[in-house]
């Protein structure tokens, strides 16, 4: 059985302040996500105050990006060994929000792909767990190419490192679509892209395939988590606005533990 996984993206937004008195109010509750892992992706320049609000707590942290270099004069990059050193255990990597930065430096999608898989070595030989995100456009949408999106970024992980590396990775199915704009991808288009990528996964190590969590992101919020989480290949949510707001980041975390 696979352990859900919430995990709150931040993204660029917050204050020592306001982060205090979010991180206290799910806190509050946090004796309700036993049957669920809980991380939370604040801007780096606020990872350490999380991880001093977290220590101890059963929640877990990361950063929303990890740099493909190790060190050196790569100005406002963060390494994996510096994002190992405030003790987090995730890394989020290819966030479409990320990709579309990259875009407009005319990288194309197979380079944008390689940068992932660089990344994601970086991230796992540090330690960290990379939480690999894998979406179509809203154009990919419309032109019926979900599945080749999805099969292009994972063929290149698997060539990268094979099935096994897999083993450590969280894969999140974020279609860009239904990123930030309040309509979700139904539990059923989800379960089935999910589906497939468990499947190809599958084709290189069923047992990887069958211990890998698929979480979905765009526009889960307290009111439809459940009914996402409910299908069998979901196995929690990568969540950006509703992670901001108490109350239903708590109900996102409480509808994925009410799955095990
Ligand atoms: P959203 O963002 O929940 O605001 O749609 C999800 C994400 O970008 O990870």
């Amino acid at each position: 059985m696979r352990k859900p996984l919430v995990a709150g993206n931040w993204k660029m937004n917050g204050t020592s302040a306001s982060n205090q008195s979010l991180l206290a109010e799910i806190l509050a509750s946090a004796a309700d996500f036993s049957d669920v892992d809980v991380a939370i992706f604040p801007p780096a320049v606020y990872v350490h105050q999380v991880q001093q609000a977290l220590t101890g707590t059963g929640l877990h942290w990361g950063t929303q990006n990890v740099s493909s270099y190790i060190d050196g004069a790569y100005t406002g990059e963060v390494s994996a060994a510096m994002i190992s050193d405030f003790d987090c255990e995730y890394t989020l990597i290819g966030h479409s929000e990320r990709r579309c930065l990259y875009d407009e430096l005319d990288l194309d999608q197979l380079v944008l792909d390689q940068l992932v898989a660089e990344k994601y070595e970086m991230a796992a030989s540090s330690g960290l767990t990379p939480i690999i995100c894998i979406g179509e456009s809203p154009q990919e949408h419309d032109q019926g190419q979900t599945e080749e999106v999805v099969v292009r970024l994972l063929d290149t992980l698997l060539a990268y490192q094979g099935a096994k590396a897999l083993s450590r990775t969280v894969l999140a199915y974020e279609p860009v679509w239904a990123i930030g704009t309040g309509k979700s991808a139904s539990p059923e288009w989800a379960q089935n892209v999910h589906q497939f990528m468990r499947e190809r996964v599958a084709k290189h190590c069923p047992k990887t395939a069958e211990n890998l969590r698929i979480l979905y992101g765009g526009s889960v919020k307290g009111n439809n988590a459940a009914s996402l989480f409910s299908k069998p290949d979901i196995d929690g949510g990568l969540i950006g606005g509703a992670s901001l707001i108490a109350d239903e980041f708590v109900a996102i975390c409480r509808a994925a533990a009410k799955q095990i």
